[in-house]
């Protein structure tokens, strides 16, 4: 959950170790810190509460000199955020500054070692022990690097660290488990690990070209300084790492004059439906092709199961998709969160298509039910955007969102675009199971054709969205209802507002309204209603009768010329008449820009929500 960014090289390291930061800020932001080796090899640190601007402006004169530096961007596990917390810690002499990402599961029983021992701590992080640790090596004689590398053997749990130490202008970085991903790069004299690709812009910027970059397996590290890089298990074998070229657009990221990541990320969503389609669909047969696929037609005809899975936004992606397969596939399908998918006997089988959804691929109980399921035998897909992270290595094959990077930490365009190639996929398991004639499998890809461009209808007009979110804003508690296909939205719905504006809002399937939360309603509980014109409709249209009785607020969300809808709701947001199956696509806009509406009135941070980070890496 944390971002570290480690820099080596001619130039000086604070500001690029600053810049790296602020690109990994989506791992967490409440607190920030720097360790800079000065030319005598003395370490100095700047650490500060609150994101990354609060420790200087990187093109402040005023910074700590020297061209070796560790940086460290955090989201609270062990300790409050405080200064006394945030990373780099180091050891009793100051010798080492460490920072880390993820979780020392036996730090308890570590720290009572070393405190019998006779260190002292500073903070309350688990992150600390790990100093001290190192401490002890080097006072015993080993090298950095040997006693970096026998950390492997003493911390538990899934983590990524990073250290580095007073005059020896070399920064060494591991992986253990899964949780905290390592990235390195070199070029030219200079070297950047940090926790992700943005990091490393400061090396890709110089050049304009691409740069070679390799990716730390569990279990490994790799030792920079500014003559390369040097990959190594933690018995100190060598390793010959697969390096991969990426290029300034891989991780260029900007607002593109919108005021927020998250509503250029909404405006995004026609071209994110347009790039998941491209190459997926044959729109002159009207078929589905999905090579990425990784299982044959007989392997395909054979499935009796499919089971997706996700966290967050994506489980609600997964939701959906559980619908689409059921219909279009024919296939009996079930969807559940990740999280708790591994704490049950799964009953995963080869004939059961393990699906797993995730914008970051870095999601660890994602990854961890991932890996469950494969042990079980179960063919294991992953919808990702991030390409080489850990969901698309675990799975045997990657539908790929192929978004661009999305900044804003409540999820948008990556959701819609889960959604399109959850709708892909189902057509393309019915068409090969013959589940889909050919005309219904023309009729599915001409809608998804359609699709680009209806949702650019809905962005067309935003201009009453402002009014809408005053109106909302007035509400301590919002309820979203919807039905069927729908259900999932509405739980998206209200997610996106709690996240982003810390109003109280439950999705709720509108069916379940009558067994309980109809108790809430009265004149200080506002509904969403999703009820456009599908096979449910009139059933939805009987639950907003329900709440209108009880003298609650209604916002409907409705299929464009209904207007006898809108006379029996207090406000109503028109979506475009579409086929059942994408009208979850269409009705999610609505909500997203709701919920961006009414966090900018109340002046909450929307890019980077309190509490929150864009990949949770911890379980
Ligand atoms: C969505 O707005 C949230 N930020 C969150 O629920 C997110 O969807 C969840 O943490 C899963 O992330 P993933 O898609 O990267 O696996």
């Amino acid at each position: 959950m944390c971002g570290i960014v480690g820099y080596v090289g001619p130039r000086p390291a604070w500001p690029i170790v600053l810049q790296g930061l602020q690109r990994l800020e989506y791992r967490g932001y409440d607190s920030a810190g720097v360790a800079i080796q000065d030319a005598k090899g003395h370490l100095h640190y700047r650490r500060a509460v609150g994101k990354v601007t609060g420790l200087a402006p990187a093109n402040s004169e005023d910074f700590p000199q020297g061209s070796v530096g560790l940086g460290h961007t955090r989201w609270a596990t062990h300790g409050r955020p405080s200064e006394a917390n945030a990373h780099p810690h180091t050891d009793c002499q100051g010798r080492v500054a460490v920072v880390h990402n993820g979780i020392v599961e036996n730090f308890m029983e570590l720290k009572a070692q070393l405190l019998e021992r006779g260190h002292r701590f500073t903070s309350e992080t688990d992150t600390e022990v790990i100093a001290h640790l190192l401490e002890e090596r080097l006072d015993r004689g080993a090298s950095f690097v040997q006693a970096f590398q026998e950390l492997g053997g003493i911390l538990r749990g899934s983590q990524a660290v990073a250290a580095i130490l007073r005059d020896t202008r070399q920064i060494c970085a591991m992986r253990l488990g899964h949780a905290g991903g390592v990235v390195a790069a070199y070029r030219d004299g200079e070297a950047i690990v940090g926790s992700d690709l943005p990091a490393l812009m400061p090396l890709l910027k110089q050049g304009g070209q691409t740069v070679e970059v390799g990716f730390l397996e569990s279990g490994e590290m790799v030792v920079v300084d500014s003559k390369g890089m040097a990959y190594q298990d933690l018995s100190g074998h060598p390793l010959q790492k697969e390096l991969r070229p990426v290029s300034p657009e891989e991780v260029l990221i900007d607002k593109g004059g919108y005021r927020h990541f998250m509503l250029k990320e909404i405006m995004q969503q026609p071209e994110a439906v347009a790039s998941a389609l491209r190459g997926r669909v044959d729109f002159q047969r009207g078929r589905v092709v999905l090579r990425e696929l990784p299982l044959s037609l007989r392997e395909i005809r054979s499935l009796r199961r499919v089971l997706l899975l996700g966290c967050g936004t994506s489980l609600h992606a997964a939701q959906v998709g559980r619908h689409l397969i059921e219909r279009l596939a024919g296939i009996p399908a079930e969807s559940e969160s990740a999280s708790e998918f591994r704490y049950r006997r799964s009953f995963v089988d080869p004939h059961t298509l393990v699906v797993a959804i995730g914008q970051s691929g870095e999601t660890a109980d994602t990854v961890a039910a991932m890996q469950e399921a494969r042990d079980h035998g179960g063919r294991l897909v992953a919808i990702c955007n991030v390409e080489g992270s850990q969901a698309t290595r675990v799975a045997e094959g990657t539908l790929h969102m192929r978004c661009g990077a999305e900044i804003g930490v409540a999820s948008s365009k990556t959701f819609i675009a889960s959604l399109v190639i959850l709708n892909l996929l189902a057509v393309y398991l019915g068409q090969v199971r013959g589940e889909l004639g050919e005309e219904q499998a023309a009729t599915e890809v001409d809608n998804l054709a359609r699709l680009p461009n209806l949702l650019g209808q809905v962005l067309s007009d935003v201009t009453p969205y402002p009014r809408l979110a005053q109106k909302l804003d007035s509400f301590h508690n919002l309820l979203f209802l919807g039905r069927g296909i729908n259900a999932p939205i509405a739980s998206e719905g209200a997610l996106k507002l709690k996240e982003i504006s810390y109003i109280h809002a439950e999705g709720y399937p509108a069916g379940e309204m009558k067994h309980g939360p109809i108790a809430l309603i009265d004149r200080r509980l506002a509904t969403v209603a999703l009820a456009p014109k599908d096979s449910l409709y009139d059933k939805m249209v009987n639950n907003i009768k329900e709440v209108k009785a009880r003298d609650g607020m209604v916002l409907a969300v409705a299929s464009e010329g209904d207007q006898e809808l809108a006379s029996q709701v207090d406000e109503v947001i028109y979506i475009p008449q579409a086929s059942e199956r994408l009208t979850p696509l269409l009705a999610t806009l609505p909500l997203q820009l709701l919920a961006y509406h009414v966090a900018v009135r109340r002046g909450c941070d929307v890019d980077q929500p309190r509490n929150l980070a864009k990949s949770v890496t911890v379980e």
